[in-house]
């Protein structure tokens, strides 16, 4: 576990710390003690059942959540509803991800009613809306955390707080200037990590939510990521993504401005650190600086997350995504034509207020032209609060549901064409899981271009970049054949 502490240490402490991190350790001191005793009365270890959903920012967040848990003496469970503690980070991008944490916190409230000591917290992107706080006050009023995106690290002085009033506890930040980091953190991979870099959007593209629920755009101080990054690589990590709603405007507002590319060319530097991603790159932002950057280096992979969005200028205006159709495809070649290498993935929503056929038809021509590796396809979903939820011509769900599966057809064959390029080749892989299947071990890894590679292997190669040569393509991921080491 990253970032332990001897809590020992801030138990006794005569006075509450005022300043973070120092203020949670002291909290986390406390609740182990409670959690202690509560262990030794009823005879077996406290549990807690942890849910993430959304993206890889949340995905960082839970580690932080789940690291603070285990310090804090409890045991991680998969048993949701046997659970000492449950806490769902939650996601609102799209309206879907709302309707089912409402549906799990009906089954976990029936729940509660035989075991009232359970306590269930709530927090990320979607507790940062009034109308669902109010919402959950009025029906789900079982529920005991409430926390949101800013205070995040807020957790052990929140849960505290709880076991010791039994009341309903709600502390949601509009916004906030703070970054507190270094609290304990549980890696899901010992070999890879994400390392945020920025947090918050100042895009307000039309039909997101993000930039109200994430807050203005903060760029983290170099050092204090390359701090990080060390961190990591000393633990074990060889593979960092670094991670942003819009990396590419990376160190705009910092003290002493820099740009994503020069970031970058400082992590490169990191001995032992072998692969770079990141994650998302918003193409009004992308640099002539940062293609150079990624055609130059050894460790940045050969992947680049591109959100197109539409295909349709027309449309791109009203979502305010601030490029072309024109400038996204030149934009786009040019990347293809430097780095040959590149798997270019997107983004695209159909079925945005005011899409035309004729507008759906020029998507459909940017994704023949580009011809993504992969593509996520998402149909418009409305939310309350940002412009497009106001727009007129919002578009019926059958007509587009019809675009979407037609897009959907043509991104997967697309895509599987794509992934015949490297039959043949040796690449190198870093090996994720490896299981037994059919009474051999297989291994399966990422390439540097993200598609990942199955093969014949065993437990020692978990975690580790070895070489591999693609025989057969599968549609989507390949088999292959482990080589011996390059040294
Ligand atoms: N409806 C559908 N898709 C959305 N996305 C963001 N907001 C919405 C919305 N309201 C998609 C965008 C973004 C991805 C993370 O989610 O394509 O790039
Ligand atoms: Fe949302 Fe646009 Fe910001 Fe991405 S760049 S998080 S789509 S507002």
């Amino acid at each position: 576990m990253l970032n332990e502490r001897d809590l020992t240490a801030y138990e006794n402490l005569p006075v509450i710390p005022e300043n973070e991190p120092e203020r949670q350790f002291y909290y986390m001191a406390q609740i182990r003690k409670l959690v202690k005793q509560r262990q030794e009365e009823l005879g077996r270890p406290l549990t807690a059942y942890h849910l993430c959903v959304g993206c890889q920012m949340n995905a960082k967040d839970s580690e932080k959540l789940l690291g603070v848990l285990l310090e804090c003496g409890y045991v991680e469970t998969d048993q949701e509803l046997d659970a000492d503690f449950v806490i769902y980070n939650t996601c609102t991008i799209r309206e879907n991800a709302n309707l089912k944490v409402y549906g799990r916190l009906g089954v976990l409230g029936s729940k509660k009613k035989q075991n009232p000591d359970m306590i269930i917290a709530l927090c990320g992107c979607m507790m940062q809306e009034k109308t669902v706080v109010d919402k959950i006050r009025k029906s789900y009023k079982f529920v005991d955390i409430i926390f949101g995106t800013h205070n995040n690290f807020k957790l052990p002085e929140l849960l505290y707080n709880r076991m010791i009033n039994k009341e309903m506890i709600v502390d949601i930040w509009e916004d906030t200037t703070m970054i507190v980091e270094d609290l304990p953190a549980k890696r899901v991979y010992p070999f890879k990590s994400g390392v945020n870099i920025m947090y918050g959007c100042n895009n307000f593209c039309t039909y997101c939510i993000v930039p109200y629920v994430r807050g203005r755009e903060k760029s983290r101080a170099p050092e204090e990521i390359l701090d990080e990054i060390r961190r990591l690589v000393d633990d074990g990590v060889v593979e960092i993504m670094l991670l942003g709603q819009n990396v590419n405007s990376y160190g705009k507002n910092l003290e002493t401005p820099m740009t994503f590319a020069e970031l970058l060319q400082k992590v490169e530097e990191i001995p032992g650190l072998e692969r770079i991603r990141f994650m998302t790159s918003h193409p009004k932002d992308l640099s002539d600086e940062l293609i150079e950057a990624m055609k130059n280096s050894k460790k940045i992979c050969r992947h680049l997350h591109l959100p197109l969005q539409s295909g349709s200028t027309e449309v791109l205006k009203r979502m305010n995504r601030r490029y072309t159709k024109e400038h996204y495809i030149e934009l786009a070649e040019k990347i293809r034509r430097e780095i040959p290498d590149i798997a270019l993935t997107t983004d695209i929503i159909v079925g945005f207020p005011g899409e035309t056929e004729e507008d759906f038809e020029e998507t459909m021509e940017v994704v023949d032209r580009i011809r993504y590796e992969s593509a996520f396809t998402f149909l418009y979903s409305k939310r309350t609060g940002t412009p497009a939820a106001k727009f007129e011509d919002q578009i019926p769900k059958e007509v587009a549901q019809k675009r979407f599966d037609r897009l959907l057809e043509r991104v997967q064959a697309i895509a599987a064409e794509q992934c015949k390029k490297d039959v043949g080749k040796c690449v190198d892989v870093l090996v994720e899981s490896v299981s037994e299947e059919d009474c051999k071990m297989m291994a399966t890894g990422r390439m540097s271009n993200n598609t990942m590679v199955h093969f014949e292997g065993c437990k020692e190669l978990y975690g580790r970049i070895v070489p591999v040569q693609i025989t057969e393509s599968k549609g989507f991921y390949y088999f292959g054949t482990l080589m011996p080491d390059r040294g």
